[in-house]
């Protein structure tokens, strides 16, 4: 496995409001591991629930065409109601989509429609930023924002990243966990580099976490080794870290999810619980800087240095996808859009597929906000 080597520069600017309406710094995280399976969902809606607790207003944005964001705060859709499909293809505004969900939280729900997404867009002028655009113009006031992302890099993925300053990726400490990282950290670099050079990489969290296993214990020790590496480097993971807390596995947090509840309301006294409690205590601890008003990436004093390989068979990795530029005139392709065919039989299609560039980006795409 190579680890990929940081962008030597990154271009200034700052893209989507750092401050909410009270003037307080934001924390954007986009949660993501191309990777399924590993803990993104349940991380998204209990570190979620856990902030929220703590007084933080949350809104948490379901980006996964599975749905399960939604599922987990037993808000499933019936036909018709609005979701995040569509405001990323109508151009609906996020204020008639999201829903609350509990005290201090907000959810913009997903239908299993937005597999559709992945193929619609294809051909949308600036489809990386709709998200981004779409939350900006959206006036419902938060302290963090959690989006919950598939398991690809395709373009719902890309919007996570380019609405978002901070990657939060959740793994499991195992030998196979950790062949996709490199792809990810290299795409994190990518959109850093040519769409949101606010982008950073916050922290990896260890979830069903097996601490006792030797295998467990080598990986997260590669891993610290690996960001210690880029510590005043201009790799947008300079600053990250490895959290402390280590989410174990706990069945509550199966079960929770599947009573459509969080783990505070399921079962508050679960290690679970306990767990993603902390976490946020952490998260909220470590902005890394992100977090600040105004903030620009931190001076890199020297490149990141070539991480140690770790000791793992090379893998096939995903094809990279294409990041194009927001002010790009030309529409070019994300991603394979196969996984968004023939998968799911409720996938309602609101319009046809075949749209050209330019009818798609009158019907979606709003005039970019100035930054
Ligand atoms: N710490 C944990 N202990 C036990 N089960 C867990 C834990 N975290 C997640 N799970 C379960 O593992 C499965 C995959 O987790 P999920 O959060 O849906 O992963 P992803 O969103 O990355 O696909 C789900 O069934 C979930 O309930
Ligand atoms: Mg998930």
């Amino acid at each position: 496995m190579h680890w990929p080597s940081p962008p030597e520069t990154a271009d200034a600017g700052v893209a989507l409001s750092l401050c909410n309406h009270h003037g307080k710094a934001m924390r954007q995280i986009a949660v993501i591991n191309q990777k399924g399976g590993v803990g993104k969902t349940t991380t998204t809606a209990n570190l979620g629930a856990a902030l929220a607790l703590s007084g933080r207003r949350v809104l948490l944005v379901d980006l996964d065409p599975q749905a399960h964001l939604t599922l987990h705060y037993g808000a499933e859709l019936v036909e018709d109601e609005p979701s995040v499909y569509d405001v990323l293809i109508d151009g609906r505004p996020v204020d008639e989509v999201v829903r609350p969900v509990g005290e201090n939280l907000l959810l913009l729900p997903a239908h299993i429609d937005l597999a559709g997404a992945e193929t619609e867009l294809v051909s949308v002028v600036a489809r990386e930023t709709l998200l981004r655009r779409a939350l900006t113009q959206a006036t419902v006031a938060y302290d963090v924002l959690l989006i919950d992302c598939p398991p690809s890099l395709g373009v719902l993925t890309i919007n996570a990243l380019v609405a978002c300053s901070e990657v939060l990726i959740p793994l499991q400490a195992h030998f196979l966990a950790l062949q996709g990282l490199s792809r990810l950290l290299q795409t994190v670099a990518l959109v850093r580099e040519r769409i949101n050079p606010r982008l950073r990489v916050g922290g990896i969290a260890l979830c069903m976490h097996e601490a006792t296993t030797k295998l467990a214990s080598e990986v997260v020790d590669d891993l610290r080794r690996f960001l210690e590496s880029a510590r005043d480097s201009t790799a947008p993971w300079s600053d990250a870290c490895v959290y402390r807390t280590c989410v174990r596995r706990n069945i509550k947090l199966a079960e929770a999810a599947s009573f459509g509840q969080t783990i505070f309301t399921y079962a508050p006294r679960s290690n679970g619980a306990l767990d993603y409690a902390d976490l946020a205590h952490e998260v909220l601890e470590h902005d890394g800087g992100g977090a600040v008003a105004g903030a620009e990436p931190a001076a890199a004093t020297h490149p990141a240095p070539e991480p140690p390989p770790l000791a793992m068979a090379p893998v096939a990795e995903p094809a990279v996808p294409a990041v194009t530029d927001a002010a790009a005139p030309e529409a070019r392709p994300v991603e394979s859009p196969a996984r968004a065919s023939g998968r799911n039989p409720r996938q309602r299609r609101r319009r046809p597929p075949a749209q050209t560039a330019g009818e798609s980006a009158a019907a979606v795409a709003q005039p970019a906000p100035t930054p």
